[in-house]
């Protein structure tokens, strides 16, 4: 049977126990086998709670699909140069950008890529389903210390969609607290949001939607990726890519 039997090939190395012999200077040491740090490793990745959606996300898969608009190819290699200096990195990431410009993605691809290369503990989390969240913790339905705790004791976390949805000014305090915890303690947070820091009229700011408190540190927090308010929707663009390959 040709079937993937991967999952019980015992490693050769260490027979599956875990555990090699290893001489360093003479010296006889018990280590942990690659196998195991492999294994700990694609659990790190179930645990980030990727969605589904965003799974197959990679920095290489990441098109420049418009020449013409160079901040496609500058944030890709803003995230690239952040994933291969951490954790030797000042600060975070804010990716700043219209709908379907590509942030999540990259995100998403630089929070797998340190999970799988080196081993970085991280959570995704979307703003918008956190704020539903924490609000129903009001009606009595668990607790809001229980869906923050994770949230700011991650080594990296991915906030996603910041100031989306509406939030009461009880949750934006608790969302203040997470923001400004992780601040606190100098820990590494990727966010991304369509709101920008100078708004056409009419529209809302980041500082507006999240409290100029919160959009302050994010200032020292992390490094701004903006891409062009011209940048397309790629998930548009991809629809009529395919439509004119089916001759539709
Ligand atoms: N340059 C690209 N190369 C390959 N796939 C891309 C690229 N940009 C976006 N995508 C894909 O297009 C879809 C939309 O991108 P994504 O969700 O990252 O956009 P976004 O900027 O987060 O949009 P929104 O503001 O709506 O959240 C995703 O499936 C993503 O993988
Ligand atoms: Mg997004
Ligand atoms: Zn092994």
């Amino acid at each position: 049977m040709a079937e993937d039997t991967s999952t019980e090939d015992v490693c050769s190395k260490c027979s599956g126990t875990g555990w090699v012999l290893v001489v360093e200077d003479g010296t006889e040491l018990v280590k942990r086998c690659e196998c195991a740090e492999a294994e700990r490793r694609r659990r790190l990745l179930a645990e980030a709670r990727i969605p589904a959606r965003y799974r197959h996300c990679t920095l290489a898969g990441f098109e420049i699909w418009d020449e013409a608009n160079g901040t496609l190819e500058r944030s890709r290699t803003l995230v690239q140069e952040f994933v291969d200096l951490y954790p030797e990195v000042e600060r975070g990431l804010l990716l700043m950008g219209p709908v379907g410009s590509g942030k999540t993605h990259l995100a998403v691809a630089a929070l797998t890529s340190l999970i799988l290369d080196k081993g970085v503990r991280g959570r995704f989390a979307d703003f918008t389903s956190l704020v539903l969240e924490i609000q129903m913790t009001f009606g009595g339905s668990g607790s809001s210390r229980d869906i923050l705790a994770p949230l700011i004791s991650t080594e990296l976390l991915v906030l996603d969609e910041l100031g989306a949805g509406k939030a009461t000014q009880w949750v934006m305090d608790l969302l203040y607290y997470l923001v400004n915890t992780r601040y606190l303690e100098k820990r590494f947070t990727i966010f991304t949001t369509n709101f920008t820091d100078i708004p056409k009229e009419s529209e809302e700011s980041l500082g507006d939607r999240v409290s100029a408190r919160i959009r302050s540190r994010l200032f020292e927090m992390c490094r701004r990726v903006e891409f062009s308010k011209l940048t397309r929707d790629y998930r548009r663009q991809r629809l009529a890519h395919e439509r004119e390959r089916d001759g539709r």
